[in-house]
């Protein structure tokens, strides 16, 4: 006899990590590989960051705060609501499977487009309830009309993540409102908004104001992309206090651990620096697209850290020799067929020196392979 495990774990999907196969990912940090495969912030926590993780690690010999009573004041300080609509995780995946305990079983939907986050298929997977993905538009954006006619009475969750990853499309918030008023009240809409910092359309504060209105709303967001704390795991859901409820009961009590907290807690303090490292990044993503549309390459309308780059007409076929070509030069990028869009490239901003050896590598290997 063998260990039988439970019949939903062999559909999930497994996760495919942003570095070359044999290396860790700090031997990526420490080398001179340019990392642009996981839309990390390129600069380092802030010294003050850094500062307050090491004074907390003294005290590593006591279990974290279960209801990181400091970071959700410090959130809801920042965001003006209440600190019960806020709860803290292990990185905003956490959200998303304990979302999936919390409110999927067999029988229940889940409606996403396509392609987008790679955790979500693991959703209707891990809980043996059925999804339903919604493919994009020809714009690569979401298809809002569509995923609205997909809802039905079965229907528990609806993702709309804003900006899209992979494609790096921006949704503007007035139709996010709309649509989210249309939504049954039965169904719990999460809005993943890992990027929404990074878009220069709406005010972030917007979607805020729409938990009020909405108690079937929950937004996601992460330390991980603009505040330089992805190998430390914390992202945050507002939403209602059920949601929160929902989520605590089904994790387990210290979800986020000391140092993260304290890391949160100190980069919460450092707004107009944080602000300055995304107005750089915006920046680069300017001229990214401009020298990418300089090679005769097409681009989305990127509002993320990142840009989706169409390979063009037989982008399908020259997919795999472009990365080996890149990774050769020391550029380690998304490749589109892994993520639901085959013939397309996602590329993380890096310092702009790493982008700029990116553009040259991507125009050589098109040189030689387009
Ligand atoms: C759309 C989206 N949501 C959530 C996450 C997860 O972020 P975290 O590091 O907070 O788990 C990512 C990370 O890449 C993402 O792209």
């Amino acid at each position: 006899m063998t260990v039988r495990f439970n019949n939903h774990l062999s559909s999930i999907p497994g996760y495919t990590p942003g570095v070359p196969k044999g290396h860790s990912a700090e031997d990526v940090a420490r080398s001179d590989l340019a990392q642009l495969a996981s839309n990390e912030s390129p600069f380092p926590p802030l010294p003050e960051v850094v500062e307050a993780i090491s004074h907390a690690a003294t005290a590593m010999n006591r279990y974290p705060d279960p209801a990181a009573t400091r970071l959700r004041q410090s959130l809801a300080d920042r965001h003006e609501i209440e600190p019960g609509q806020i709860s803290v995780a292990n990185g905003s995946c956490d959200f998303l499977l304990a979302a999936a305990e919390a409110l999927l079983e067999p029988g229940a939907e889940i409606v996403y487009a396509w392609p987008s986050f790679s955790m979500y298929p693991n959703m209707a997977a891990m809980t043996g309830a059925r999804e339903i993905r919604v493919p994009l538009k020809q714009d690569q954006s979401h298809d809002l009309e569509a995923m609205l006619e997909e809802i039905t009475a079965a229907t528990q969750i609806v993702i709309v993540c804003n900006p899209n990853n992979p494609t790096g499309t921006y949704i503007p918030f007035r139709e996010i409102s709309e649509f989210v008023s249309r939504v049954p009240d039965h169904v719990q809409v999460i809005l993943d908004e890992a990027y929404i910092e990074f878009q220069i359309y709406d005010d972030p504060g917007e979607s805020v104001d729409l938990l009020r209105e909405f108690p079937n709303l929950v937004l996601l967001r992460t330390f991980s992309k603009t505040h330089s704390l992805a190998g430390l795991r914390v992202g945050y859901a507002m939403g209602s206090p059920a949601f929160k409820a929902a989520v605590d009961a089904v994790r387990q009590p210290f979800g986020v651990n000391a140092l993260a907290q304290a890391a949160a807690v100190e980069a919460l303090e450092h707004g107009d620096l944080i602000d300055r490292q995304i107005e750089t990044q915006i920046a680069e993503r300017i001229r990214v697209e401009n020298a990418v549309a300089d090679l005769g390459l097409a681009t989305t309308d990127s509002q993320a850290n990142f840009s989706w780059i169409s390979l063009g007409e037989n982008g399908e076929e020259i997919e795999d020799e472009v990365v080996a070509t890149l990774n050769q030069a020391g550029i380690v990028v998304r490749q589109g067929r892994l993520l639901g869009g085959p013939g397309w490239l996602r590329v993380s901003y890096g310092t702009a020196e790493e982008n700029d050896r990116f553009v040259a590598a991507l125009g050589d290997a098109m040189k030689v392979h387009g």
